[in-house]
């Protein structure tokens, strides 16, 4: 076989997570522990893609360096893909820590909704910004999400809550899928609560959502997904399912905010409609298991919103892991119940409170998290003709990874076959 020079090469990898066999689908069960480790690897890229990886020798034998070749040497180092985030809310207008303080003297979150705060105070701060002022707030967020090796992240509207302002966040969206290194998979969340003016009239929210948001999302090409918050107090399982099918008609895939507060019967609908994920899903027993598992659906749990909303009840990892589900995990990023980009964070998280081990964090943030926003084929693990995003971590084995917390050791990111980070920096 002919050597083909490459762009870009990562070299002397003392570890190297491939994931390989992550185009094929989640994995499930004991597959969850499966890296597809190798040591002493290289990967080269060509272009944004992967042209080969392997053990050092197989990918000096398939490729070649040339005079332009960027050479990356990561001894003692370990590398894997970039990490996806599939449930983000990172465009909103203004921080919540009054909020928190709030909760810290005793107020729970639900009663500060109740009393108007919460996801309704966001809501009032977004229709008063510009666009360009989120884009210019949200900028920062993308930009910790790449510092701590997220390379794709699911973006979702619902501080908007109006036609105008639902249509501002999601071109605020686009717009920043554009300027900014991170993917961002576009979801519409206009369910996402019922907002001041309609809380004498939900029914005329849901109609508003139905019949002019999503249509006017669908066509303008303007979100992949559709999302709702279903839970007690915020739309049923019969609004929800409403909702749900009209933008399912409309073309676009569907995820739930599902059993976050209490059960709502958010998993199990999830389940019915063929979403392509059902997120949170803390309260979720074992009929809503057994349902997600026959369906397919994907779970995206979020452990840093049960720590940050201060409770002990974590959702049920080990029983859907038990049960054949390809757990996934996610920040959940918000300004309400967990303001956080960082994905190794989460993970120590899924290790400490739902019994994760480091091998199965590491696969629920890279190959089942690209699964939960369908980006499978192209990202969540290393191989050739996949995307290059991947992430040179200062470590020398992947088990320092949820166990050294609260500091960020990423190296180098690279996305698209190009660094986008090294060393604290963003280089231009
Ligand atoms: O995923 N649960 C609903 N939405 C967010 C919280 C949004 C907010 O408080 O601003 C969540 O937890
Ligand atoms: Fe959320």
């Amino acid at each position: 076989m002919p050597q083909q020079e490459v762009d870009l090469i990562v070299r002397n990898i003392k570890q190297l997570l491939t994931l390989r066999g992550g185009s094929e689908g989640p994995r499930k069960g004991p597959g969850m522990t499966d890296l597809g480790v190798i040591e002493s690897g290289s990967v080269a890229v060509r272009g944004d893609h992967i042209a080969a990886v392997g053990t050092d020798r197989e990918v000096s034998e398939r490729v070649r360096i040339g005079a332009h070749t960027e050479v990356i040497d990561a001894s003692g180092r370990v590398v894997l893909p970039g990490f996806v985030d599939p449930h983000t809310h990172p465009v909103f207008a203004g921080t919540r820590e009054e909020e928190f303080e709030l909760r810290l003297k005793g107020a729970s979150y639900p009663e500060i909704a109740a009393a108007g705060g919460g996801i309704r105070s966001s809501v009032r701060q977004l229709r008063q910004a510009s666009g360009e002022q989120l884009r210019r707030e949200a900028l920062p967020r993308l930009d910790r999400l790449l510092a701590h090796g997220t390379t794709t992240a699911e973006a979702k509207s619902g501080y908007g809550l109006d036609l105008a302002n639902e249509l501002k966040s999601l071109e605020v969206i686009a717009q920043l899928n554009r300027d900014h290194p991170v993917d961002l998979v576009p979801t519409f969340l206009g369910a996402h609560e019922v907002p001041d003016e309609y809380r004498q009239d939900r029914e005329a929210y849901i109609r508003l959502v139905e019949e002019e948001m999503i249509p006017r999302v669908a066509n303008g090409d303007l979100a992949e997904f559709c999302d709702i918050f279903c839970e007690q107090d915020v739309f049923d399982v019969t609004e929800s399912r409403r909702i749900l099918i009209a933008a399912r008609r409309a073309g676009l895939k569907l995820k739930l905010h599902a059993d976050e507060l209490a059960a709502s019967g958010g998993s199990q609908l999830a389940a019915e409609l063929g979403a392509v994920s059902a997120d949170h899903l803390v309260h979720t027993g074992a009929d809503g298991i057994a349902a997600m598992a026959a369906a397919g659906v994907i779970p995206v749990l979020l452990p840093g919103t049960t720590f940050f909303l201060g409770s002990d009840h974590y959702a049920p990892a080990r029983e859907m892991i038990a049960a054949g589900l390809p757990v996934a995990l996610a920040t959940d990023l918000n300004p309400g119940s967990c303001m956080t980009e960082s994905m190794p964070m989460i993970l120590t998280l899924a290790c400490l409170k739902m019994g994760l081990l480091p091998s199965e964090v590491i696969c629920a943030a890279t190959v089942n998290a690209a699964w939960a926003v369908d980006r499978g084929a192209m990202v969540g693990s290393l191989e050739e003709g996949k995307r290059a995003d991947l992430v040179v971590w200062k470590m020398d084995n992947y088990k320092i990874l949820p166990y050294h917390y609260g500091v960020n050791l990423v190296d180098t990111v690279i996305k698209s076959g190009q660094v986008v980070y090294r060393d604290g920096h963003f280089p231009s």
